[in-house]
């Protein structure tokens, strides 16, 4: 489990901070996930009211969970604590959000029903419904959750307003394999965090590539460089959590796909420009992070080059990559503005004459500087954003609050270039 920003995943230390969260647990074996679940919101800086449903105290026991959430549980909506007795008004007044992890199969029908008969379904029906978000995490066995009866179910809590969210596929604690897993705590703590992020980027189709690509010479070397990926991995993220459609198209890198983005790995840069020449078709923002080799061996040889003793070094040609960022922001849609291109400079000096030049150079709206050595491989950064008014400074930061910034950055300067025809087709 992880509560760090340095790999994207779960959140970073006070993203939920101010944030009330009642926790319910239905019965499933998914409730020891949810052990790690409440400790990972309080890390995040929720506060947490667990209740418990009958059968998930079969699973778990309440003291477990009260020591993790640092409150008494509810389990019974007799609970004589109340003073006025009406804990499911209560609970339920405080919350920023109820959250039901695992909600079993049983559970999803008695929400559907509106059944009151114990406290945890009493309190979801008795929120307010305008005010207080209900989001359930799944959690049963493959067949039950693709049975009509729970498809049906499910389909008419997301028409009741609550967020369903998804569900892994693997193994499951019955022996069989399929769709129906509750989501890890990390995924499920990613999933909240964005659930409570402005939606800035609604309904806008964000493309962004990453990381190195790799360029090679023959086949087991090649031409690549100290790009770790992570600016862009946060970028999208940050991007899916603004409620925008996200593609990330990524070189050689071994980070975790954010929750929500789909994902496209490359290898070298023409790799690159192909998946990017198709994806840039349907995208309304491109956001190239990528640091694309500049120039790749001019031919590549089938098979290893080897030594042959005469102490020769292999001489080795060039060509020029093309340019992925300035391609993009010539076509007709950025050139329109339907299509809002940002690119990225890694410098290693005088950052802002260099990004100066190399966005008017690119022709995008908007160039993010950083300096290359203070950023490849590390978790933090600072940004320089360059554009046609001048330019602001984002200071050393996480990248992921960065990527979030940036995202605030771009949805800003979007609703300023976007044409008013475009603004009126899309209200
Ligand atoms: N870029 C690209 N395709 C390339 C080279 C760069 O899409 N073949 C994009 C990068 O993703 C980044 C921007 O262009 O958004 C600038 O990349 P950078 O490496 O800083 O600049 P270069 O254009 O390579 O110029 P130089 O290396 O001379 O600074």
């Amino acid at each position: 489990m992880t509560n760090q920003a340095n790999d994207f995943g779960g959140a970073e230390a006070l993203d939920l901070a101010g944030k009330h969260i009642v926790l319910g647990l239905s019965g499933g074996i998914a409730c020891y996930k949810s052990a790690e679940l409440c400790r990972a919101l309080i890390k995040a800086g929720a506060t947490v009211q667990v209740v418990m449903t009958e059968a998930a105290a079969q699973f778990i026991t309440p003291v477990t969970l009260q020591a993790l959430s640092g409150r008494p549980v509810y389990s019974s909506q007799w609970d004589s604590r109340e003073p006025n007795s009406m804990a499911h008004i209560n609970l339920s007044r405080e919350a920023d959000a109820i959250l039901i992890a695992p909600c079993s199969a049983d559970f999803i029908a008695r929400l559907v029903q509106g059944r009151a008969d114990e406290l945890l379904s009493l309190m979801c029906l008795a929120r307010p419904l305008g005010q207080v978000p209900l989001l359930v995490a799944p959690a049963m066995n493959r067949e039950m959750y693709a049975h009509p009866a729970t498809q049906r179910n499910l389909a008419q809590l997301v028409a009741d307003g609550a967020t369903v969210l998804g569900v892994g596929n693997g193994f499951q604690a019955c022996g069989e394999t399929g769709d129906g897993r509750m989501l890890e705590p990390d995924e499920l703590l990613e999933d909240i965090v964005a659930f409570f992020m402005p939606k800035v980027l609604s309904g806008q189709r964000v493309l962004v590539t990453a990381g190195p690509t790799y360029e090679a010479i023959d086949p087991v070397r090649g031409i690549t460089n100290l790009s770790s990926g992570k600016m862009g991995f946060a970028i999208a993220r940050a991007a899916r959590e603004a409620g925008a459609e996200v593609t990330l198209v990524a070189g050689p890198v071994s980070l975790a796909t954010p929750r929500g983005v789909t994902r496209i790995d490359v290898k070298s840069a023409s790799n690159m420009l192909d998946a990017v020449t198709v994806q840039s078709q349907a995208a309304t923002v491109f956001i190239a992070t990528a640091a694309v080799a500049d120039w790749r061996p001019a031919a590549t040889s089938s098979q290893k080059i080897k030594k042959d003793g005469s102490g020769q070094t292999p001489q080795l040609e060039f060509t020029e990559n093309a340019d992925i960022l300035a391609t993009v922001a010539q076509s007709p849609a950025a050139r329109t503005g339907q299509l809002f291109c940002v690119g990225f400079a890694a410098e290693s000096h005088d950052l802002l004459e260099n990004a100066q030049a190399k966005r008017l150079r690119k022709k995008v709206p908007l160039l993010v500087g950083n300096i290359g050595p203070d950023t490849f491989g590390q978790d933090h950064n600072a940004l320089l954003l360059i554009d046609g008014q001048g330019s602001t400074a984002l200071p050393r930061a996480s990248k992921l609050s960065l990527a979030r910034r940036l995202v605030r950055e771009i949805a800003n300067r979007m609703a300023v270039v976007t044409p008013p025809e475009q603004k009126i087709a899309a209200s």
